[in-house]
């Protein structure tokens, strides 16, 4: 047994004596304990709740108000009757969460009815920076025996869904009639918005909803299914909801409508599968309901405890919401989603958003498992429920949905995001503490999907599928209905591993030492190889990887599983390591001798990076170039990406670099130009201040892709894969923003044909036509998407519209675009997006954005909703310093500085910062990157990019 072990197991023990509590909560409280903990940290534990008192049994009550009445439209009277339990001796005081704007009157009564005498001095305390309600009693409760606690309250609907709680949005429905609607959105900490309640996911209990509004608002939902309606005064209508299975507070909700309604169904199933929108949705969500009913299957079979077996009240609803505040939420019974990814159409949707919205759906069916039976105790380990529903969002989905191929996206979306991200010094593990709510938020990051989901991939290689399907099954039965930590799960893979003696082909390996340094140290290995061919033998070493050049490496070493291959084996299908590597270095031999290459992390399936010695570099290079086919494209896709990141930590230089990707000028797969795109656009925003030698550098990107723009074509072929098409999306959009010429003019051409031929685009291609329409056309133009903006039914189109129009060059166009932002046309999820696209359309519209930033600063403020937990303005306000030259950011920071105290001072002066130091990096190498194009470009390149050089500049000018 493990040291983490015996030390979880002793404080679990502890934890016994001081209650009846979740264990959980305790042993990862003492876990935490033994780091050097900043005394700042316990100031924040303040906000989370004590666990003396506990509920059982929520009615909750809700009285819902429209603009029916004006003396308090769009409100709500609640009240709540809450079952529960002290678990403790003496105590006096109950916490519990309100953030409502006034609390009424509190109760408390015995098993028997009668009332408990509350603190004569002061019954009840308001602390709101921590959204406590305390409530003070006479004489201590008695242990472990029921209480009812009741509590009247009144709050105010939030306007758009970005602050959460309980909010309303707006829609046309098909009479053209603008109709209002309310729902909820409490992960991960907004319950206590609507009601008051122990707003932390450990403490589960029973939801029982009763709702009442205008008899008008027929479209009701909730997680469960309705026992009842009743009729009251003013012609308005209660409904009763039929109770919950024990579960956690930010997963209780309702929308309340005029006319939503089932727009697909699958009644095949109990309970029924349905798709849930707006009235002129209707018919539009069959592709949807195709995903929900196959992965409802897949998940039955694979978790081995049917959906239907959670719970016979729960529903299996699927809500398409025109308003969301992130791409879908995993409500047990009633999941919400942005409605983009739920009206699918083929010929009105964008391949990745159609290529999204299966893992999505995925992912938020794997959560009625992970995360919603079983949840994670504290938002500390988020990475459990993110972790686990991430990794299915593709591997499931790919059992049922495989022509999406999504195995093969699942590195460049979240291993090398992850792997990008987790090489700062600031990177945090997998498990660590959160406490106040900007940090609860935070967890919701890069390391808690991107990573945890390649960390369970990689673990699942080292353990064998089966028996990681094996370990999903023992940590869901022993732990239904409960709060979850890092040691149940720990325990469960254990159980798993030992009885399928999974491991046996690694003697000495230690899985639990290799599951608390992955889960609870940040980073992760770089692996150098150097291989001796005489012998065969090939020196690994390993250390931790920091991308910044200036860094130190730590002493931390990782278990690394150790998959490879070389060019005589040539077998890039076995995924299980061949090695468990554990110490800082080591020496394995390969079975063949003699000069060939040599790849390690096979498909790219473990969490590190691998670098060579020049010689095998050298090999890998010509095989790249000569023979691109004999390595697997996802280790190609992986060679382009840690080439980019070796390059940026100065182990390799910009010439070798670029000599070793070379070979992309005969390249044409999506997954290797997924990282050569974003390793491109790395460094054309650090040289974008020297316009002319951006240009340069365009050509030469150009030239490379220019094989892969011929391939691929402007049109999408008869039976080609969603992969390929999805290539096509990115490539073209990519080249078209550099000026490639011929997709510039492929692009308008489908673009007129459109306004002036009424001749539709291809959907799959409408991102590079409606970006280059506008860039390249004028007010008519402009005028002539916006209106289609406005005639659209589908907010895929719609969005990729709003891209579109982004890309305006003319001032006046680009600040009427920027002031659509500032009305509901925009929807508030999309107000951050569509700023960004004004950035990303044009080099020079920044100039643009800054005028209107300087000119409407204050209703930016509120209509962006700075304060919701997005922080959307900060992102805004750092965003644009990233697109300026030297004199636009001095500018920038002086009117930064005559703000009157601005909240997002701090961030965007650190991003300004960051503009420098990228533009010092840029100024400081951008010979050096010119010379290694001109050097690694072969001889038919060289005229080629001379003559697209050519049409750049002319462009420029
Ligand atoms: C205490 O409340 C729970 C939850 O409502 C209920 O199941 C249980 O029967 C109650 N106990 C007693 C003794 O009434
Ligand atoms: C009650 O509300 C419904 C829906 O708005 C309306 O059609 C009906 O006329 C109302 N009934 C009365 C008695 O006001
Ligand atoms: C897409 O367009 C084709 C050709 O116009 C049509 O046959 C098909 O029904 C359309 N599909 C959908 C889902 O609307
Ligand atoms: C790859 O190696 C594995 C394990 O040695 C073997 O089972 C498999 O057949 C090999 N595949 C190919 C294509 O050689
Ligand atoms: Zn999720």
């Amino acid at each position: 047994m493990s040291n983490i072990l015996l030390v979880a197991l002793s404080l679990g023990l502890v934890a016994l004596a001081v209650g009846d509590h979740p264990l959980s909560w305790y042993r990862e409280f003492q876990e935490i304990e033994f780091e050097d903990v900043p005394a700042t940290r316990n100031d924040e534990r303040a906000y989370r709740l004590p666990t003396t008192v506990v509920p059982l049994d929520y009615d909750i009550y809700l009285d819902l108000f429209f603009d029916e009445r004006p003396d308090r439209p769009f409100s709500y009277d609640g009240s709540v009757d809450i079952v529960i339990q002290a678990k403790v001796e003496s105590v006096k005081q109950i916490v519990l969460h309100a953030n409502v704007e006034k609390v009424g009157e509190v109760k408390l009564k015995n098993l028997a009815g009668a009332e408990v005498i509350l603190d004569s001095e002061k019954s009840t305390e308001r602390e709101t920076l921590y959204h406590f309600l305390k409530i003070n009693v006479q004489e201590p409760l008695t242990p472990n025996v029921n209480y009812t606690l009741h509590i009247d309250y009144t709050n105010k609907m939030n306007e758009g869904p970005m602050k959460r709680g309980i909010w309303r949005g707006w829609y046309i429905d098909e009479n053209n009639v603008e109709r209002v609607y309310a729902t909820t959105h409490f992960q991960p900490y907004n319950a206590r918005q609507a009601f008051p309640c122990w707003d932390e996911p450990l403490f589960k209990a029973v939801f029982k909803m009763h709702i009442s509004r205008p008899s008008g608002y027929t479209g009701i939902f909730s997680n469960t299914v309705p026992t009842g309606n009743s009729l009251l005064l003013n012609n308005r209508t209660s409904t009763d909801f039929a109770a919950t299975p024990v579960m956690s507070s930010y997963l209780v909700t309702f929308l309340v409508s005029e006319t939503f309604k089932v727009i697909a169904q699958d009644t095949s199933f109990k309970p029924p599968i349905r798709i849930i929108g707006r009235s002129n949705t209707y018919g539009l969500a069959d592709h949807v309901l195709e995903l929900a009913v196959k992965m409802t299957e897949f998940f039955d079979n694979y978790f081995g405890i049917p959906y239907a077996k959670l719970h016979p009240n729960l529903l299996n609803d699927h809500v398409s919401s025109p308003d969301w505040a992130s791409a879908g939420t995993e409500n047990w019974g009633m999941v919400s989603y942005r409605e983009l990814y739920m009206i699918i159409n083929k010929n009105e949707t964008i391949m990745s958003v159609e290529h999204y919205a299966a893992t999505l759906v995925s992912h938020e069916l794997a959560h009625k498992w992970f995360g919603n039976l079983i949840t994670c105790y504290w938002w500390s380990n988020t990475w459990i429920n993110e972790g686990y529903a991430s990794y299915f969002g593709y591997i499931a989905t790919n059992a049922m949905f495989p022509q999406y191929e999504f195995p093969d996206h699942f590195n460049s979306r979240y291993l090398q995001t992850s792997l990008a991200f987790d090489s700062s010094p600031s990177t945090v593990p997998l498990n660590h503490e959160v406490n106040t709510p900007l940090q609860v938020t935070g967890h919701f990051g890069t390391i808690s999907y991107s990573k945890a989901a390649s960390f369970l991939r990689m673990t699942a290689n080292i353990m064998s599928l089966e028996t990681f399907k094996e370990s999903c099954q023992y940590f869901l039965m022993a732990n239904l209905y409960k709060p979850t930590d890092q040691f149940d799960l720990l325990k469960a893979m254990n159980d798993a591993i030992v009885d399928d003696n999974s491991l046996e082909n690694y003697p000495g390996f230690n899985f639990s030492d290799y599951y608390r340094i992955w889960v609870n140290e940040p980073g992760y290995p770089l692996l150098t190889v150097k291989i001796n061919y005489d012998t065969g033998d090939m020196t690994l070493e390993q250390e931790r990887f920091f991308l910044n050049p200036a860094l130190e490496t730590t002493d931390q070493v990782y278990p690394i599983p150790i998959t490879y291959t070389t060019r005589r084996i040539s077998n890039f299908t076995y995924l299980r390591p061949s090695h468990m590597m554990t110490t800082r270095s080591t020496v394995i031999s390969k079975p063949t001798v003699g000069e060939e290459w040599v790849i390690f992390n096979i498909q790219q399936q473990a969490h590190y990076r691998v670098s060579y010695d020049q010689r095998n570099w050298e090999l890998i290079s010509d095989a790249l170039l000569n023979r691109p086919d004999s390595i697997h494209y996802l280790n190609r896709a992986q060679i382009v990406d840690d080439v980019f990141a070796l390059m940026r930590s100065e182990r390799i230089t910009i010439q070798f670099a670029l000599h070793i990707l070379r070979f992309l000028a005969k390249e044409t797969n999506n997954h290797v130009w997924e990282p050569a795109i974003s390793g491109f656009n790395w460094m054309r925003a650090r040289i974008r201040h020297i316009p002319e030698k951006q240009a340069e550098f365009d050509a030469y990107v150009l030239a490379q892709m220019e094989h892969a723009i011929t391939t691929l074509g402007f049109e999408p072929k008869e039976g080609e894969s969603p992969t390929v098409t999805t290539a096509r999306q990115s490539i073209l959009h990519f080249a078209c923003l550099l000026g490639h010429e011929k997709c510039v003019q492929e692009s308008w051409d489908r673009f007129y044909d459109w306004r002036v031929n009424q001749k539709p685009v291809n959907s799959r291609v409408r991102r590079n036509v409606y970006v280059t329409g506008i860039r390249e056309g004028d007010v008519e133009d402009f005028n002539f998407l916006l209106s289609k903006f406005r005639e659209s039914n589908y907010a895929n189109d719609q969005l990729e519209m709003l891209r579109g129009l982004g890309a305006a060059k003319d001032p006046e166009l680009l600040t009427s675009y920027l002031k659509l932002t500032l009305t509901k046309e925009v929807r508030s999820h999309d107000k951050l997006n569509t700023f960004n696209y004004a950035l990303l359309g044009n080099q020079d519209n920044y100039k643009t954005v800054m005028q209107f930033v300087k000119d409407n600063i204050e209703e930016i403020r509120i209509k962006y909703i700075e304060d919701s937990p997005a922080r959307p303005v900060h992102s805004a306000l750092s965003n644009l310093a990233g697109y300026m030259d030297e004199p636009a950011l001095v500018d920038y920071e002086a009117w930064l500085e005559s703000q009157q105290n601005l909240p997002q001072l701090a961030t965007a002066k650190n991003a300004i910062a960051s503009a420098r130091t990228n533009m010092a990096w840029g100024t400081a190498n951008v010979d050096k990157i010119l010379e290694a194009t001109r050097s690694s470009a072969t001889k038919t390149v060289t005229s080629l990019f001379m003559l697209i050089a050519m049409t750049v500049l002319l462009r420029v000018i």
